[in-house]
């Protein structure tokens, strides 16, 4: 559609979710950049006479949690509801969530000590309130659940100070995510067939996302279990993965032990589509 403005589109997608039968039914991209101004080329197609989608209603709701979660009688049957959705293979056991927790701090750490890994992630991340993008794009201290102690220690700990602290043994400590892995009612495989475009794995990535939500749990990815060559093994082994699909990303989910208040730093639509 050559004359889709930001505007068009922006009153498009809000019909698209408050209008009953109206929906975005196609998007296709172009992997390769294009040009150094754009990454990609969008189409979409709007049709009419669609059922509302179910999973419409969880879209406001969605955060990544990255507290640690309390158990809650509605476990079992959130986890019932999510065992029969499409892409997801849910592992209960605590012995096995307790061991996946230390993996996932394995292999984080075995990342972080890449210089260049822990410099992107430093250039990604808003730790101070006065950075000039804090509200617009990147990993603020309020997506990232951090407070304002919490964010300078951050600063240091993926700064400066990671080597010699990793020579003393105390980075692994420092950054250590376990307890809110191992707090997790369940840890959730996401997989989709080998081979497929990285823009269908992403929505289908998102929905199942609001799948847990739909389920009434709340989820944080835990990439770096998916990204590191011999967890996502021992993982596909664990959730007897088919050699037709991939492992893709994992969460942890559970019900919040606090109340949930999802806020989103985004880059305006814009900036995003020309
Ligand atoms: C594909 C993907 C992978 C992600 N992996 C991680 C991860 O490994 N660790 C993490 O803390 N957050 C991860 N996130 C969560 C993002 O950091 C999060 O979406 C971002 O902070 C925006 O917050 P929101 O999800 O609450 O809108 C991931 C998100 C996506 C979409």
């Amino acid at each position: 559609m050559s004359s889709l403005t930001p505007e068009l589109l922006r009153e498009l997608v809000a019909e698209a979710r408050h209008r009953r039968g109206l929906s975005i039914t196609a998007l296709t991209t172009i992997e390769q950049p294009l040009s150094p101004r754009f990454a990609a080329l969008c189409s979409f197609a709007i049709r009419d006479g669609v059922a509302r989608d179910p999973l419409a209603d969880h879209v406001a709701r969605r955060m990544s949690w990255r507290g640690k979660f309390a158990g809650s009688s509605g476990d079992a049957a959130a986890l019932a509801q999510l065992a029969v959705c499409d892409n997801v293979i849910c592992i209960r056991d605590r012995d096995a969530i307790t061991e996946i927790a230390g993996w996932a701090d394995q292999a984080e750490l075995s990342f972080v000590r890449g210089d260049d890994y822990r410099h992107e992630l430093l250039d990604w991340m808003r730790l101070s309130a006065n950075h000039p993008h804090y509200l617009h794009d990147g990993l603020n201290r309020d997506a990232l659940g951090m407070n304002a102690v919490e964010a300078t220690a951050a600063r240091f700990v993926l700064g400066g100070l990671f080597k010699p602290l990793d020579r003393l043994g105390l980075a692994a400590p420092l950054l250590a995510d376990g307890g809110k892995t191992a707090s997790a009612c369940a840890i959730v495989l996401f997989c989709r067939p080998v081979g497929e475009d990285p823009l269908t794995t992403g929505r289908h990535f998102y929905r199942a996302w609001l799948e847990i939500g739909r389920a009434g749990l709340a989820a944080c990815p835990i990439s770096a279990l998916a990204d590191h060559p011999d967890c996502n093994e021992r993982l596909r082994q664990l959730g007897k993965i088919g050699a037709g699909l991939r492992l893709v990303n994992v969460f942890r989910v559970g019900n919040p032990a606090k109340p949930r208040k999802p806020r989103h730093f985004r880059l305006p639509i814009e900036r995003l589509i020309v």
